[in-house]
């Protein structure tokens, strides 16, 4: 019985990094381990409609569609596309069937939030979701499954991997952490003290402008950047500092690092050859506001900042309410147009739709939904 078409829905959201991802090695394999805080608000939703072509054909037939931005749909299908000719080793059915994706994000673009994160990884929990289908194993919720998922998200677009699992995704192998792997990432959410479940992260747009150094040319300009040995060395000792910190409920040690590795990410950025400055004024003005502030008022706020100018403020949700006056009177005049996302830590990916037709032999026809949200399989034979 051939699988003839079929729906998927998946959620998935982005993530900020803690210790981070700079510097790689063929093929997207990180130099150095990385955790990230899975976000709750900013999610990509990708449907992904598939059916079988009547006349079969060798390339992969592809229709996309950005729903926030028609306009940049054309680029963004032209990386999906490459991508999905890159892994037809691994999804041999992929040209048998004609493809259809719609995607919209529920931030916008250029915020400083990697929608390439949430979108790839919601791509990759796709693909894997239409491979269950046509090998008619639906469950979606197994370690075999979500490794798969992390290790293709990975292949297209490295952060992504750790962009689905509930709370925080680690990528990379490490010694203290058993089952990492530079391949895919693991859930780490079962490692965290409680505290750390309630985090929130208040993201300040400093500037939307298109950014000055793409993530491939930046993790490129390591390799020949003499401070990246010491930076691999360091990523390994913080991560190792931030594993106990976070198991302990140590949120001091936790900011710490975590400033830490934000600084150590834009200094790298700054001697490399060529140097890039992606810190803007006010990134800095935010800085030392925050700083001062933390100091006078001893509520538990740390800042991390990725390849661009917006600021990532992280605290325990008991705060909100005085986090959010600091910002609205001290902080939002440094933001373009005053925008501040407010997301907090998430649950991870989401299956919200999953349906598959079967078409049968002869004169009979069968077919099997299945919704992956009730668990219900119904089945109609029409003879
Ligand atoms: O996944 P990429 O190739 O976009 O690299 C991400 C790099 C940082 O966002 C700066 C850090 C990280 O670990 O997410």
């Amino acid at each position: 019985m051939t699988v003839s078409e079929g729906k998927i829905i998946w959620q998935s959201p982005s993530n900020i990094a803690l210790v981070k991802y700079w510097g790689k090695k063929p093929v997207q394999l990180p130099q150095n381990p990385s955790v990230s805080f899975t976000l709750n608000n900013a999610v990509t939703t990708m449907q992904w409609k598939y059916k079988l072509k009547k006349n079969p054909t060798d390339n992969i037939e592809l229709d996309f569609t950005f729903s926030d931005a028609p306009e940049t749909s054309e680029k963004f299908k032209t990386k999906i596309q490459k991508f999905l000719e890159s892994v037809l080793p691994d999804f041999p059915f992929l040209n048998r069937y004609a493809i259809s994706i719609q995607s919209s994000n529920t931030f916008p673009h250029s915020s400083g939030i990697a929608s390439s994160a949430s979108s790839m990884s919601a791509l990759s929990l796709c693909l894997c979701s239409m491979e269950n289908h046509l090998l008619k194993t639906p469950d979606h919720t197994t370690e075999k499954f979500m490794r798969r998922a992390s290790h293709f998200a990975r292949l297209a677009s490295g952060s992504a991997c750790r962009s689905m699992f509930s709370e925080m995704g680690f990528w990379g192998r490490d010694k203290n952490v058993k089952v990492s792997s530079n391949n895919y990432a693991i859930g780490f959410g079962a490692h965290i003290a409680p505290i750390f479940k309630t985090f929130r992260d208040a993201i300040l747009i400093v500037s939307t402008a298109e950014k000055k150094v793409s993530s491939r040319a930046g993790h490129a300009l390591l390799e020949g950047n003499i401070f990246a040995p010491a930076r691999y060395k360091q990523a390994r000792a913080n991560m190792k500092i931030l594993i106990e910190a976070l198991a302990t409920g140590d949120v001091k040690t936790f900011g710490r690092i975590c400033e830490d590795e934000a600084m150590t990410l834009h200094a790298l950025m700054m001697t490399s050859s060529p140097t890039f400055t992606l810190l803007h004024p006010n990134t800095l003005h935010i800085i030392e506001a925050v700083k001062n502030w933390r100091n006078d008022s001893t509520v538990p706020i740390y800042f991390t900042i990725d390849a661009g100018p917006n600021v990532h403020l992280l605290y325990p949700e008991a705060y909100e309410t005085r986090v959010h006056l600091f910002i609205e009177k001290h902080l939002k005049q440094f933001c373009e147009n005053g925008l501040v996302i407010y997301d907090k830590v998430g649950q991870g990916a989401v299956l919200v739709s999953d349906e598959s037709i079967i078409y049968s032999v002869a004169n009979c026809q069968i077919i099997e939904r299945s919704d992956a949200r009730s668990s219900q399989i119904i089945i109609v034979i029409v003879i």
